[in-house]
């Protein structure tokens, strides 16, 4: 079976094609450039972008996939979370599709999404219950998965996203946009220590707005007394990822402790943080196994929509309905 994902929630238009959970094709085009000067998404810019390349990035994923629009069987679009505009272009296309085709459309929460990028190219068994870890550039989410519409919120940011703090940092000590892979470059391990600096944590739910004034706060104090070197910036944003990071792992190890689940399937943007990667991997024990994605998969992209749209699909047995919307519960 052949599924067409689409995924427009920010800055990304993306359009994938998979055969069962095989990815065929996954066309991404970025409008991050039109935004770097502003420091952070600008809803109006996005929105104008997907309308702009929405047909050419489709187009190009069939040709990549080499399926043609008349084998495509499902149509999966991200209808929530994310920018209105950018929603709406996406969710339309893939409708206007659907109807055209009489083909089934599935509306796909792209969180949810997130976290079913490990089983992509069937790279991990699908075997419930699970954990399911979300760190990107507008959530922080923890969650019991009975199945994937059966989703628990356990925990979340009570202020700022993991990324977004990433980004905010990055900004204020002129790194550039976005901030999380700026910072992992220059993250340095032997200086984690250098700084001390402490997110929030109560049992699962985090607060990372604390150590971004911080940061910004210790930014004007250095700079007044002239000592903002480039060392101290990178004993800076290291002390700051480290402390994100650690404050992130030990989140999840409460909710496995708690709930006694052995898989965590990770995803977001963030999770292509190569110190995270690094330190999920470092925590595993007979108890606790993280499910990590390959980087292509972790920020936003249309395999992810269009996986989960197929598993949703295939278990809840949907023959032809058309704008159907699928969501967890
Ligand atoms: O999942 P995503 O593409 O978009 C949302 O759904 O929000 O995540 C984007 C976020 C940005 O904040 C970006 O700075 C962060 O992911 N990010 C990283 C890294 N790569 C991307 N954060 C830390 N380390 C990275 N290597
Ligand atoms: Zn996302």
């Amino acid at each position: 079976m052949y599924t067409l994902g689409i995924e427009t929630s920010c800055d990304e238009t993306s359009c994938a094609v998979l055969k069962d959970y095989k990815v065929l094709s996954n066309v991404t085009l970025s409008s991050l450039r039109e935004h770097a000067k502003y420091g952070g998404i600008v809803p109006e810019i996005a929105t104008r972008a997907h309308l702009k390349n929405i047909d050419k990035v489709f187009l190009e994923a069939l040709k990549k996939a080499k399926v043609s629009l008349k084998n495509i069987n499902l149509i999966a679009a991200t209808y929530k979370p994310g920018l209105m505009g950018s929603l709406v272009v996406g969710v339309n296309f893939a409708k206007a599709l659907a109807l055209a085709l009489n083909k089934p459309f599935l509306g796909i929460n792209h969180l949810h999404a997130h976290i079913f990028a490990p089983f992509l190219n069937q790279r991990e068994k699908i075997e419930f219950p699970l954990l399911g870890f979300v760190v990107s550039g507008g959530h922080t989410e923890i969650y019991q998965i009975s199945d994937f519409d059966k989703i628990k919120l356990l925990g979340q940011t009570d202020d700022d996203a993991c990324g977004e703090v990433f980004d905010k940092v990055a900004k204020a000590y002129g790194l550039g946009y976005p901030g999380g892979p700026a910072i992992d470059k220059l993250f340095e391990e032997k200086y984690k220590d250098a700084f001390k600096f402490k997110c929030g944590r109560k049992g699962f739910n985090l607060s990372f707005s604390g150590i971004k004034t911080a940061l910004v706060y210790k930014k004007l104090e250095l700079l007044k007394k002239s000592r903002l070197t480039r060392l101290t910036k990178i004993e800076l944003v290291s002390s700051f990822q480290y402390s994100v990071v650690e404050t992130l792992i030990q989140a999840i190890l409460a909710a496995q402790k708690q709930y006694k689940i052995k898989n965590v399937a990770c995803g977001g943007g963030v999770v292509a943080n190569s110190y995270l990667r690094r330190r999920l991997k470092a925590s595993e024990s007979k108890n606790l196994r993280f499910l990590i994605p390959q980087i292509e998969y972790t920020a936003d992209n249309a395999a992810i929509v269009a996986g989960l749209g197929f598993y949703l699909y295939n278990k809840k047995g949907l023959k032809s309905e058309i704008a159907l919307e699928a969501e967890a519960s």
